[in-house]
């Protein structure tokens, strides 16, 4: 089994205080940034876009994986690259051409990340499982943090973490959206690997980062 590693997402942090917030989830041993980007178009909340990125960059040393929430995805796909995401992870129905984006991204020899929704089927991305390093489950509609975690996902990780043994493949599993320390134990015995968390991990124990990545991890 893969070790479990911790994505906090600075959707929850204090964001008069992004670069610092980012040093704190470093020094509380995150493993690395998520970045949620959203558009107010796919969907119903807006974020942040590269030049904050590219702003927090080198504030920590960490992985900046960047999750995009934004349609028609393709064209931005270089901006976002060149802010300083490592991992980009787009959602298909957020591209006209599938194949063509996940390209895009390894072009600019990125980490590729695929998100499939609660509501998207694993068949859009069973062809091209191949080409990606990161799958993306959302245990919550993407729009916001804070939203109660979808138990019937898991179905979609266990089923990912047979096809994996069956083709030999070795993408990573990370689920996103309401995870606390009840359910993160379920998230990693389905076949999770990565655990995105933005308010188990600023606001629980009084904002105790490290205390609540450790509790996430051991549970
Ligand atoms: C939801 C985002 C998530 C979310 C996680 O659209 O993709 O990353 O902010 O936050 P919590 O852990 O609060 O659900
Ligand atoms: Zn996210």
């Amino acid at each position: 089994m893969k070790n479990i590693q911790i994505s906090p997402s600075i959707l929850s942090a204090d964001f008069s205080q992004l670069g610092s917030e980012i040093k704190r989830l470093e020094e509380g041993g995150a493993d690395m940034i998520h970045v949620d980007v959203m558009d107010g178009h796919f969907v119903p909340n807006l974020t942040i876009g590269p030049p904050v990125i590219k702003a927090l960059r080198n504030q920590s040393s960490l992985k900046f994986d960047v999750h995009l929430m934004i349609s028609p995805v393709h064209k931005y796909i270089d901006a976002y690259a060149n802010a300083g995401a490592d991992i980009i992870t787009i959602h298909p129905e957020a591209t006209e051409n599938l194949e063509n984006s996940i390209k895009k991204i390894k072009e600019l020899k990125k980490k590729v990340g695929v998100s499939l929704n609660p509501g998207t089927k694993i068949d859009v991305i069973t062809n091209f499982l191949e080409q990606i390093d990161l799958i993306l489950i959302m245990s919550v509609n993407p729009g916001f943090g804070g939203q109660k975690f979808m138990p019937e996902v898991l179905t979609k990780i266990k089923d990912l973490k047979k096809i994996q043994k069956d083709k030999n493949l070795s993408f990573d599993i990370e689920i996103d959206g309401g995870i606390n320390f009840d359910n993160c134990k379920i998230a990693i015995e389905a076949g999770a690997n990565i655990l995105v968390s933005g308010t188990t991990v600023f606001k629980s124990n009084n904002g105790d980062i490290k205390k609540n990545i450790n509790l996430l991890k051991s549970k």
